[in-house]
């Protein structure tokens, strides 16, 4: 049995921050892996190859070919290098394939928001060169001890090293976010390449179609979720999304582990896309941020009137409807609002008229960017999250760190991370945010209201600043939960 430091583990992902990312599972797919390469364990990344990832990655050499795999066009594996910073390097492998993968637009849609009428195939091959990797079959020397599958894209994995009979390595599989399924027609069990006997009940299938994300469920030896709340959740009617029998069937299989934040990159003493940088021994050097970000987002300078922000993908699971519903009475407390994101059109719509009625007060932003997002979770006061089910949520965890208390819906990883501020709670030090429930506009506005009338209490609101500021969010715990996971499952 090798020990933590012989330890190899392939982890699979269909996005990596900076190269890729539509979300949390990008920052969790750079910041883990380092986490885990400091405890000594050999990490490798595998990764579609999609344009800006062969260009961001160094060191690029081949290391395999797969032209006989019958459902899937010719394919390169390049073995390479992707650095986040001088001293922080995850080796990775990165699967070439033009057919599949060199196309502009996003990882999983195009530059209109239609999913590739071929996701089934592209990541089909995701999962079964992640499969052919793990096993006896592989081309490469390297051979990992673990395959961590990360959500659907991956969740073919396990079932095909199920149906692989020789040696093969053990299965961890993440959720990040059960929503997402890779629900495909029935025909494209043949297609990729699976038994016909494997769409079944105890197997690929779920109500009548294949899903990615079950298939990895029920095949892997074990699961893991991203925070101990949701581990729970999801083994319920409510937020189980038709696999709460599945989930609940193998509790003794999963465990929920809180995702940890990159504490490198989201650091307010250097982070390099503020205004000012600042720590929790001189907070009034934060103030520089709000006046920037007011300026930048063309709403009225003013310090002394309380800013919520807002940086999420705008639609039904981050509560965007409600936020609307809520935002003209927020302009009233008085207060402001600063917006980033986009997904649902409608609801950007409905965003960015709200601008119109009241532009000294909200400001929203559609589209990504990375700069931005970071100035917000510093020149806010008060960060809003008022998510419907939030597997384990980042933004909230970022903004504690910069002294920005988050409002959140007592859901999932939020529940795990944020201290509801109570005159208790702020006595004994571990107030951190304000928590509402359940997920109504009015409970969301009288939730603002009381945050706004804590901010204009300027000795508390900073004990509530420094209390965020002090907590630990590192990965440091986290990764040795997975190590200890990992070492559970070696023969
Ligand atoms: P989810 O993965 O469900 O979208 P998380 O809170 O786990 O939610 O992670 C979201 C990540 O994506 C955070 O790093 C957040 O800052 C980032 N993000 C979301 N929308 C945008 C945007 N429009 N511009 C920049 N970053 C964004
Ligand atoms: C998903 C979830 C989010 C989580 C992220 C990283 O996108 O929606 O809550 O933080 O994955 O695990």
């Amino acid at each position: 049995m090798p020990s933590s430091q012989e330890l190899r583990v392939l982890f699979i992902t269909p996005e990596v921050f900076p190269l890729c990312k539509t979300g949390g599972l990008g920052d969790v797919s750079a910041a883990l892996p380092i986490a885990l390469r400091s405890l000594q364990i050999d990490v490798r990344l595998l990764l579609p190859g999609y344009p800006q990832v062969l260009a961001g990655v160094k060191y690029k050499s081949k290391v395999a070919e797969f032209n006989e795999l019958p459902q899937f066009p010719p394919a390169t594996l390049l073995s390479a290098r992707l650095s986040l910073s001088k001293s922080e390097h995850i080796p990775v492998f990165v699967i070439d394939c033009p057919g599949l993968y060199h196309r502009e637009g996003g990882p999983y849609m195009d530059a209109l928001g239609r999913d590739w009428p071929d996701n089934a195939l592209r990541f089909g091959l995701l999962s079964k060169i992640g499969a052919i990797l793990s096993s006896d079959a592989s081309p490469i020397a390297w051979q990992p001890h673990i395959a961590h599958c990360n959500d659907w894209q991956s969740g073919l994995t396990p079932a095909y090293l199920h149906y692989h009979a020789g040696k093969k390595a053990a299965t961890v599989m993440t959720i990040h976010n059960l929503a997402f399924q890779g629900i495909f027609p029935p025909g494209s069990v043949v297609q990729l390449g699976l038994p016909p006997d494997s769409f079944d009940i105890n197997g690929v299938e779920y109500y009548g179609n294949l899903s990615f994300l079950k298939a990895g469920l029920y095949h892997t030896d074990h699961i893991t979720t991203v925070s101990p709340n949701y581990a729970e959740e999801i083994q319920t009617e409510s937020l189980g999304f038709g696999l709460q029998g599945l989930l609940a069937g193998r509790r003794q299989h999963i465990t929920g582990i809180l995702n940890g934040i990159s504490t490198s990159e989201w650091d307010p003493a250097t982070d390099p896309h503020l205004a000012k940088n600042y720590t929790n021994k001189k907070l009034s050097d934060k103030a520089v941020n709000k006046s920037t970000l007011q300026q930048q987002m063309g709403l009225a300078v003013d310090a002394d009137i309380p800013l919520f922000g807002i940086v999420s993908r705008l639609n039904h699971q981050k509560g965007t409807d409600l936020l609307i519903q809520v935002a003209p009475q927020i302009t009233k407390i008085p207060a402001q609002l600063v917006i980033l994101g986009s997904d649902h059109a409608e609801l950007e719509h409905q965003l960015t008229a709200l601008t119109q009625t009241y532009p000294h007060e909200i400001a929203v932003r559609i589209g990504f960017s990375e700069a931005l997002s970071h100035l917000i979770e510093a020149g806010a006061d008060c960060f809003l999250m008022p998510s419907r089910f939030e597997p384990c949520g980042l933004n909230q965890m970022y903004s504690q760190r910069y002294g920005t208390p988050p409002i959140v819906h007592a859901t999932g990883g939020l529940l795990d991370t944020v201290v509801d501020c109570t005159p208790i709670t702020l006595a004994n030090g571990s107030a951190s945010g304000f928590v509402f429930y359940p997920m109504t506009a009015e409970n969301l506005l009288n939730t603002i209201k009381r945050a706004a009338t804590a901010y204009h209490h300027k000795k508390n609101w900073q004990r509530l600043q420094k209390n965020c500021m002090a907590k630990d969010f590192s990965w440091h715990t986290s990764a040795a939960a997975y190590r200890e996971i990992y070492l559970s499952l070696l023969p």
